[in-house]
């Protein structure tokens, strides 16, 4: 998924010319404040909002937001307000919620009411036509053909694939001094999304330039959205062209030879033949949702394979079993000479339970977005139309009402299922993760590789943590690794 936008309301300042503006816009504020209160007096006798503090007019509580370390932020608001409470960010009235059923009325039940809601400029960097900005039958119909590209029956034919690229990226670590743990994840993980998306037969530069372009999209997206000759945004906006550029030519190549051709590509070209003329995608509507869907698949899933090596390599006698797992696997592997299959990786349980506890004790998404499309009423609370709605899903998974002991990292509470709807590193309800799947594979498939033939361990101990804009381990976790013997 995409970074939550919260992270970068929070990190760019106002605009300069209002930093100026301030103690007049203030006032103003102010007193319209004032008045806009005194006349809702009556009305919210008989709708009440939330409890809470909206804080100052617009500034709201985003100097709280830029002041504390945003978990704490939530966690002291919950322990004030309860489990649905409201708050304002960077002019912004919201409401966050941490209690499991509402935030499945929010996604699930009454996802109708509350649709995506993206900062215009993260928009217009993925592509306006992407997947996670829309909602109803055109939302509904890239689902479908996205989920079925994601589907364990598809992706159980990439496993050796997915192998080989292991294989050749675990090597490279071997010999190097250090290396930075986050960086040859996404690396890992940009990999596995471009043959899941166009299959296993784009040519290595095609590759190289896409990753390119990538990089520069990159850099401008966790940047302020600045559009000025030579600023990131700029650049990433010039990149984001290039790859469209890129994209309508391995579409047209596609074209002329007559095939569809593999991933999820070939699926929406496969599907444009197949549809009556309403549902047929257009190159831009194409186009976005390849570069939405890459986008979204390899940031999220380096940063939890990052956690995976730091919460392994803190837990010993952890890392120990899921070495014993995956011997065992291996052992049968070699005995018939063969690569690791999916049936393979339907045999890992402790392994699996801690990617399930790596996955809830790192939250890398810690809430989503989404605005109320009319006033809706919540546990006989007034949502107004236009305000945000926060689902919290870190705060519900560190809540000890559903899971004991929160800050202890203990994958068997897996050894029964979570309570339904608290547990949620990959959303819930209509916009739900699609690529779970494979974010799952490739990380078994990984862990195998490295447990059985390599050891690391981790270079300047330290337990910051750092947004990037996803929590992840203080500098990437720089590593060494070195032979199992
Ligand atoms: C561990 C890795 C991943 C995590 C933690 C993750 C998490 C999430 C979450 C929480 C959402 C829902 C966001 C919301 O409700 O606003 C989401 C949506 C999405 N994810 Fe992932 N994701 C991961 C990997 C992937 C991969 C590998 C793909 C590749 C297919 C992918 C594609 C998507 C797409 C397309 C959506 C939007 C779905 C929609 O709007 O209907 N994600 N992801
Ligand atoms: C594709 O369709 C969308 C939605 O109807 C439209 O906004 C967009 O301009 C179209 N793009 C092209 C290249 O035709």
């Amino acid at each position: 998924m995409l970074p939550s936008p919260i992270s970068d309301l929070v990190v760019s300042p106002p605009p300069l010319s209002l930093l100026t503006l301030l103690p007049s816009v203030f006032l103003l504020m102010l007193i319209v404040y004032t008045l806009i209160h005194h006349h809702m007096q009556p009305e919210k006798k008989l709708r009440r909002l939330p409890p809470g503090s909206l804080g100052w007019p617009y500034i709201g509580e985003t100097l709280k937001l830029y002041t504390e370390n945003p978990n704490s932020f939530f966690s002291n608001r919950e322990k004030r307000y309860g489990k649905i409470f409201k708050t304002h960010i960077l002019g912004c009235p919201c409401v966050m919620i941490s209690s499991p059923e509402i935030a499945k009325m929010v996604l699930v039940t009454e996802s109708h009411m509350f649709k995506p809601t993206y900062p215009p400029s993260k928009e217009k960097m993925i592509g306006p036509e992407a997947i996670f900005f829309h909602q109803g039958p055109y939302h509904s119909h890239l689902k479908k053909l996205i989920q079925s590209s994601f589907l364990p029956s598809t992706i159980k034919r990439s496993v050796p694939q997915i192998e080989d690229i292991v294989l050749r990226f675990l090597p490279t670590w071997e010999h190097k001094n250090t290396i930075n743990t986050l960086q040859e994840m996404k690396m890992y993980a940009f990999e596995v999304a471009m043959i899941s998306v166009f299959g296993n037969k784009l040519e290595a530069t095609e590759m190289e330039g896409i990753k390119g372009l990538y990089q520069c999209l990159e850099k401008g997206y966790n940047s302020m959205p600045l559009d000025l000759p030579g600023t990131p945004f700029n650049k990433a906006m010039k990149a984001r062209k290039g790859l469209n550029e890129k994209l309508r030519r391995i579409i047209e190549k596609r074209k002329e030879s007559g095939e569809n051709g593999e991933g999820l590509l070939g699926e929406f070209l496969l599907s444009n033949e197949k549809e009556g003329m309403k549902m047929k995608m257009n190159e831009s509507q194409i186009a976005d949702n390849i570069i939405g869907v890459i986008f979204a698949a390899h940031d999220t899933t380096a940063s939890v394979l990052t956690w995976l090596l730091k919460y392994l390599h803190h837990h010993p006698h952890l890392l120990d079993a899921v070495r014993k797992e995956q011997e065992e696997i291996r052992c049968k592997r070699v005995e018939a000479n063969r690569g690791i299959t999916w049936e393979d990786t339907r045999c890992m349980p402790l392994t699996t339970r801690v990617i399930q506890e790596t996955l809830r004790a790192a939250s890398i998404l810690s809430f989503t977005y989404r605005e109320a499309v009319e006033d809706v009423e919540m546990e006989g609370y007034l949502i107004p139309k236009g305000w945000k709605v926060l689902p919290l899903f870190r705060t519900i998974h560190y809540s000890s009402d559903f899971f004991p002991h929160p800050n202890k990292f203990d994958p068997s509470r897996f050894q029964v299922s979570p309570r339904p709807n608290t547990y949620m590193p990959f959303g819930n309800g209509a916009h739900s993760c699609p690529g779970s799947d494979l974010a799952k594979l490739e990380m078994l498939v990984l862990l195998h590789h490295l447990t059985t033939t390599l050891r690391w361990e981790v270079i300047g101990e330290d337990d910051g943590i750092q947004y990037v804009p996803f929590p992840v381990p203080l500098h990437g976790l720089p590593i060494k690794v070195r032979p199992l013997n």
